[in-house]
């Protein structure tokens, strides 16, 4: 029988984006505007959208190369220290005394939701020059937690399959928009950007939390499935699981609908332990889920 994924190849992928060390406060449930609530308890993990999808993409079998700007501090080691020991390449992280590294308030509830508030640090330099070229590779990942200038230079200086998940939300260039060979967002993003996403030639993804994902492909819908049930104990990272597993499965050529289910695999699998990156599953775990 022929195997539904490829584990052949291996794709090289770059990923420019955040690096965050998230203070994570476990509560019963989520606090309401001006309301306090006592928290249960309190954790440090490596996270940031950037590095949760350089892992991610690693994990999952991915040779990635990792671009982004931390701190002069205690807190960048802290914060890269699951990539370092796992082998994401992170030659192009810059460290720069004008800023700390970044950080995430983030309050977890019982059934998993969370809410979270970045102060970006070092992520808000622009730590490349306008004719910066990456290394040759099959794909890009950016997302918005760092300059957009930033991911402006890195996409246009990149000629291989360009995905941009468009997290935190907020307005980009035309041009940015379609070069982008696969944006993803969850419905919250999806309703911020309106039509604009599906007025382009490429690849949006949708997704709905636990109910279900959506493919398009120059605004049609290519496939649509619904993630496998789990309990959810910390659903931050899920959407960085996502957006690296689709990535992946796309710059192998998987069938849409083969990805979309991989992806969404990957996406639940990330919601099953405490913390974006040791959450994160390997390529073994999605496609043992996946059966
Ligand atoms: O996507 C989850 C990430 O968002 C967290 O790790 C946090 O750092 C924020 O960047």
């Amino acid at each position: 029988m022929t195997p539904k994924y490829s584990r052949e190849k291996t794709p090289k992928i770059n990923v420019v984006g955040s690096v965050n060390l998230d203070l994570v406060a476990t509560v019963e449930r989520l606090p309401g505007t001006g309301e306090t609530v006592s928290g249960l308890t309190l954790e440090r993990f490596p996270g940031g959208k950037g590095a949760n999808q350089a892992l991610a993409a690693h994990r999952l079998g991915a040779d990635v190369s990792f671009f982004a700007c931390v701190g002069d501090d205690n807190i960048a080691d802290e914060a890269l220290s699951i990539l370092k020991d796992e082998g994401v390449k992170l030659d192009y992280c810059k460290r720069s005394s004008d800023e700390p590294t970044g950080q995430a308030l983030i309050a977890v509830s019982l059934e998993g939701e969370n809410q979270i508030v970045v102060i970006p640090g070092a992520n808000s330099i622009n730590f490349l020059n306008q004719d910066f070229h990456l290394p040759t590779a099959d794909a890009l990942i950016c997302q918005l937690e760092i300059p957009i200038e930033t991911v402006e230079i890195v996409s246009s200086n990149f000629s291989g399959f360009f995905c941009i998940n468009l997290a935190p939300a907020v307005e980009i260039s035309a041009r940015l928009m379609s070069r982008a060979d696969l944006i993803v967002v969850n419905e919250t993003e999806a309703a911020f950007y309106g039509n604009i996403i599906h007025q382009r030639q490429g690849h949006t993804a949708i997704t709905y939390g636990p109910k279900k994902a959506k493919l398009f492909l120059d605004g049609k819908i290519i496939a649509k499935t619904t993630p496998p049930k789990v309990k959810p104990i910390d659903t931050t990272g899920a959407g960085d699981a996502f957006t690296a597993a689709l990535t992946v499965a796309l710059t192998k050529n998987q069938p849409p609908e083969n990805a979309l289910k991989y992806a969404c695999t990957a996406g639940a699998l990330a919601t099953m332990i405490k913390g974006a990156q040791t959450s994160l599953p390997t390529e073994e775990t999605v496609l043992a889920s996946l059966g």
